[in-house]
């Protein structure tokens, strides 16, 4: 990880400028970002922690608390709610016990409702991870779950 911070760091003129690809690549090995992490990031970067720390609690892609292997981020918005994703927020919560801010008790999800995610079109939809879904029902959310161990 601190690896990938430096070759990273090694392409900005300012290192301030790596600041949110350090949080990403710290968060994607560690899971979320610790205390320990944001003072790794603070050490590679040469910046104060708590910059880092008021980086990564502005951004609501940065998780300061441990969460799940897989994060579904399900839009509620107004587009998803007309086409179903309230039953879509049901069926995780039956299938799997998620509920908003939750992980699951085996630690393979964690849910976030989401505001709109762009994708008012093809709604409802959700990210897993970095993965965008549309087009979501009750069928194939399920199966496009199953891919996510
Ligand atoms: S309202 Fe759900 S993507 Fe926009």
């Amino acid at each position: 990880m601190l690896k990938e911070i430096e070759d990273i760091k090694a392409k900005y003129p300012d290192s301030r400028g790596a600041l949110l690809p350090a949080l990403y690549i710290a968060q994607k090995e560690l899971g979320w970002l610790s205390l320990d992490a944001i003072k790794a990031v603070a050490d590679a970067l040469n910046l104060p922690e708590a910059d880092i720390r008021g980086t990564a609690s502005f951004y609501s892609m940065f998780r300061l608390k441990p969460a799940g292997r897989n994060l579904i981020q399900l839009c509620t918005n107004v587009s998803c709610m007309i086409s179903g994703a309230e039953s879509l927020q049901d069926l995780l919560n039956d299938r799997y016990g998620l509920l908003a801010g939750g992980t699951t008790g085996d630690g393979r999800f964690s849910l976030v409702i989401m505001e709109c995610i762009g994708a008012c079109g093809t709604a409802p939809a959700m990210l897993v991870n970095t993965d965008f879904h549309e087009n979501l029902n009750g069928h194939n959310i399920a199966e496009i779950l199953e891919k996510y161990k």
